[in-house]
């Protein structure tokens, strides 16, 4: 995905608006990451999230953390979070638009206990281990790209911790759900318009059906190394 994308996905939904009901069954990557973090920010208080998006993550973490920045490369992203940011009156968070082709990012050296990177990029673990205190830690969640972070955490001389596989399932409830789903994109047509039924009804017999809804499979990797400096 492109930064133009992100532009327009931040401009289209004013962020990553959920707006189907769902269900879901077996091991849940995204609780797991999540549930990670709120133990470890206690002991890792000065955090930097890499590609926040529209920062309603970064702001929910900002309440364990000493101090929690956010960057990501679309600036309306920043905006959003920015807005997000002052709408709930943090005071332990900011957001900088930075990142895509930055080698060298804008923060003191050693700043940061631990850095993450929550379906963003990984581009930034070059630059993170100057910006990490020796023993701190960078850690994700991505539905993808295995063995490119595992080999960007090896190059760079990382000591890997966790490299796990989570394979679950999502239950979207009805069809109409369906449709809110596969709308969430920019460039996708809206398919919850009567004009989009036939398309839409050519796409629900493309997944799977159970008693709890229509099945859309979900597959992440949770990585976390150590910098030892
Ligand atoms: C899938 S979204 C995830 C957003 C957020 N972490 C969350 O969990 O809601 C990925 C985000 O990473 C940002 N991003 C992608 N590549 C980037 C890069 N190289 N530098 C900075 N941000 C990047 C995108 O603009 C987008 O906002």
């Amino acid at each position: 995905m492109g930064l133009d994308w992100y532009n327009a996905i931040a401009a289209r939904h004013g962020g990553y608006l959920r707006t189907w009901d769902s269900e879901f069954d077996g091991p849940d990557g995204e609780a797991a990451f999540t549930d990670w973090l709120r133990r470890t920010i206690r002991s890792h208080p000065r955090v930097l999230d890499v590609g926040c998006g529209d920062g309603l993550y970064t702001l929910v973490m900002s309440s364990l953390a000493e101090y929690i920045t956010g960057v990501d490369y679309a600036e309306n992203m920043i905006r959003l979070a920015e807005r997000h940011r002052r709408e709930a009156a943090v005071a332990n968070a900011d957001f900088i638009c930075t990142g895509g082709r930055v080698e060298v990012y804008p923060f003191p050296d050693r700043g940061f206990d631990l850095i993450y990177s929550r379906r963003g990029p990984t581009s930034h673990l070059t630059d993170a281990r100057r910006m990490l205190r020796p023993g701190g830690l960078v850690a994700g969640i991505h539905s993808g790209e295995r063995e490119r972070v595992l080999e960007r955490l090896t190059v760079n001389g990382y000591e890997i911790l966790t490299n796990d596989e989570y394979a679950g399932t999502e239950h979207l409830k009805t069809e109409l759900d369906l449709a809110r789903w596969l709308s969430r994109t920019p460039g996708a047509p809206d398919f919850t318009t009567p004009e989009m039924a036939d398309e839409l009804e050519r796409a629900a017999g493309t997944y799977g059906h159970s008693d709890k809804g229509i099945t859309v499979p979900h597959w992440r990797f949770i990585w976390v190394a150590r910098w030892n400096g």
